[in-house]
């Protein structure tokens, strides 16, 4: 589900718009899609790096008009220490948004957001039990709650996110199917580092020293799909566990095996079905996860 770069290349639009309010907003975008443009929307709790970027501009090439929003949003995090120390970077985000051809960017404060607490709960049934649903309990019904508040103030016409979150990518496209919104999911590649480090905004919180053994998760993501041809489901989950062993920096918290729609886990090969390969590990006190497709 990706879109073609090359489908509607556009010049970057000199100024770009940023609104706090959800009142602005939808005042904003009204005469934008009376005019029969299309949005192109980039949901993102700041801190952007190239991962966030490309998402802007595959939304500039195929929609009319790019929206993105910046929101650190409090209901999704588990961890309190984690919500405090995510990076914070205002001024240089909306530079570069601006720089890769944003044409309004959505600031709201929490209290925007949330004027009384939101309790829906919703039901992603096996989708959110395994993984980082099963280690961050309530953290994709945050997600949830925040992303269809978003698309209700934006009304999109295609919505992207990066596969590096792919758990979050499957629930999103559920809770649009439950919902019945009309928005388009595009699920973009995972943009790495030359390395191999998947990109991530939480990369910035690692040491020299933990930056340095980081790319080992690709590493050893890319042997484990070697391993497909010659070894079991089990064996490539044994060799995966052994291999981050190895490096004692590193704490393991999952490595799954699954079916990429139904994220249930896979005991076997089967041939046809798409099967990905998901981690999350510690490194020192920074929370990585990446994945890889069983190709
Ligand atoms: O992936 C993220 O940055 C967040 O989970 C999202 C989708 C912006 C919702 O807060």
């Amino acid at each position: 589900m990706t879109t073609n770069d090359n489908e509607r290349p556009k010049a970057p639009h000199p100024v770009m718009i940023i609104l706090r309010t959800i009142t602005e907003t939808k005042q904003h975008l009204l005469p934008v899609r009376s005019k029969g443009a299309t949005i192109g929307f980039v949901p993102t709790m700041g801190a952007l790096h190239e991962g966030h970027l490309t998402l802007i501009r595959k939304a500039r090439n195929a929609t009319d008009h790019v929206v993105a929003s910046i929101f650190v949003n409090p209901i999704q995090f588990n961890n309190p220490e984690d919500l405090l120390k995510y990076p914070r970077e205002e001024e240089s985000d909306i530079h570069k948004l601006k720089e890769a051809g944003c044409d309004m960017v959505f600031l709201p404060s929490v209290e925007e957001m949330y004027p009384v607490p939101d309790s829906t709960v919703f039901d992603f049934g096996q989708l959110d039990k395994v993984m980082e649903g099963k280690f961050r309990p309530g953290h994709f019904n945050g997600v949830a709650i925040v992303v269809k508040k978003l698309f209700e103030i934006i009304e999109p016409d295609q919505a992207f996110f990066g596969e590096k979150d792919f758990q979050q990518v499957t629930i999103i496209q559920d809770m649009v199917r439950q919902l019945h919104m009309a928005v388009r999911i595009v699920a973009c590649e995972t943009v790495r580092e030359a390395d191999g480090l998947a990109m991530s905004s939480r990369n910035k919180r690692l040491t020299p020293e933990e930056r340095a053994i980081a790319p080992a998760i690709h590493r050893i993501l890319s042997g484990a799909v070697r391993l497909r041809r010659s070894r079991s489901v089990r064996q490539v989950k044994e060799w995966v566990q052994k291999e981050f062993q190895k490096v004692p920096a590193f704490t393991l918290e999952y490595f799954e095996i699954v079916n990429a729609d139904t994220l249930v886990p896979v005991e076997k090969w089967t041939a046809g079905d798409r099967i990905v390969g998901c981690v999350a590990a510690y490194l020192g006190k920074i929370r990585l996860i990446d994945n890889i497709e069983f190709i």
